[in-house]
């Protein structure tokens, strides 16, 4: 969906490639795996903090595409980390009133691990805090692709509407912000359609680094924007005098 609203203080929709975990670890003599199960306890205290600011949907980047081109043993380990934090913090998701949502391509991953992720959805479907959106399997391209195919396998016309209903995303709005951990400034396949209007913040933090205070200087940014969505700043002016209340 693309509808976004108003620059706000804080974000509605963030979006997170949650890039610096191999780092993370080799800076510490550790193996990768290391660093990605760290980066699950980042993104659990990340899902907490952003409840607790406000936002209503987050999106992270946990697995692309082209992540299956990584050596076997890290491959095989993130497959294995994913299942087991399904089992560990679907509970406490549930509890806290967050919606789980993987979106991406569920051929290529093996039944065990497309059984759990359909039952964490199942048990968490009544919630409404948080939407959790979780890319795994997930690449930009890969969602248009797959859209167009849906459309054209209808015999409907492709247009921007019908396409962007027919995305692994059309359930939340567009993101507001895109966050990328790490320190690269590139987009790496995440949302190539979605994020046409999101403000993007780079930090230069590694993603088990990035705490509250690294997410509220990320916010701070956000804020301080402004989106004209193709208008003039003195149209946007104007649109926000006469939106507020009068006295
Ligand atoms: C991001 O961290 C997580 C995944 C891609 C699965 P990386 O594993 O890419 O960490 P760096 O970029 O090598 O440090
Ligand atoms: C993007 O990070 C994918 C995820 C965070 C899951 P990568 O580490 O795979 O991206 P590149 O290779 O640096 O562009
Ligand atoms: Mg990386």
């Amino acid at each position: 969906m693309t509808q976004t609203p108003a620059n706000q203080a804080v974000p509605h929709h963030v979006a997170i490639v949650m890039d610096g975990n191999g780092r993370w670890a080799t800076r510490r003599f550790l193996p990768r795996v290391a660093g990605h199960k760290q980066g699950v306890d980042s993104l659990r205290r990340c899902v907490k903090a952003c409840a607790a600011r406000g936002v209503k949907v987050l999106t992270v980047f946990a697995f692309s595409s082209e992540n299956w081109n990584r050596p076997a043993d890290e491959v095989s380990g993130l497959m294995d980390l994913l299942a087991m934090a399904l089992g560990r913090e679907v509970p406490q998701l549930k509890a806290d009133g967050v919606r789980l949502h993987f979106v991406g391509e569920r051929r290529g991953l093996s039944d065990k691990v497309a059984a759990g992720l359909a039952q964490a959805e199942a048990a968490t479907a009544q919630n409404e805090r948080l939407i959790l959106n979780v890319c795994f399997n997930y690449g930009g391209r890969w969602d248009i692709a797959q859209a167009a195919a849906a459309l054209a396998a209808r015999g409907e016309p492709i247009t921007e509407l019908a396409l962007d209903r027919a995305m692994a995303l059309a359930h939340v709005p567009d993101p507001d912000l895109m966050i990328r951990t790490g320190g690269e400034q590139r987009i790496s396949n995440f949302l190539l359609w979605q994020c046409a209007y999101s403000e993007l913040f780079f930090s230069d933090r590694l993603w088990p680094d990035f705490d509250e205070a690294a997410l509220d200087e990320a916010f701070a940014a956000y804020a301080a924007r402004e989106r004209r969505f193709g208008k003039t700043s003195e149209q946007m002016a104007q649109a926000a005098t006469s939106a507020s209340p009068k006295v």
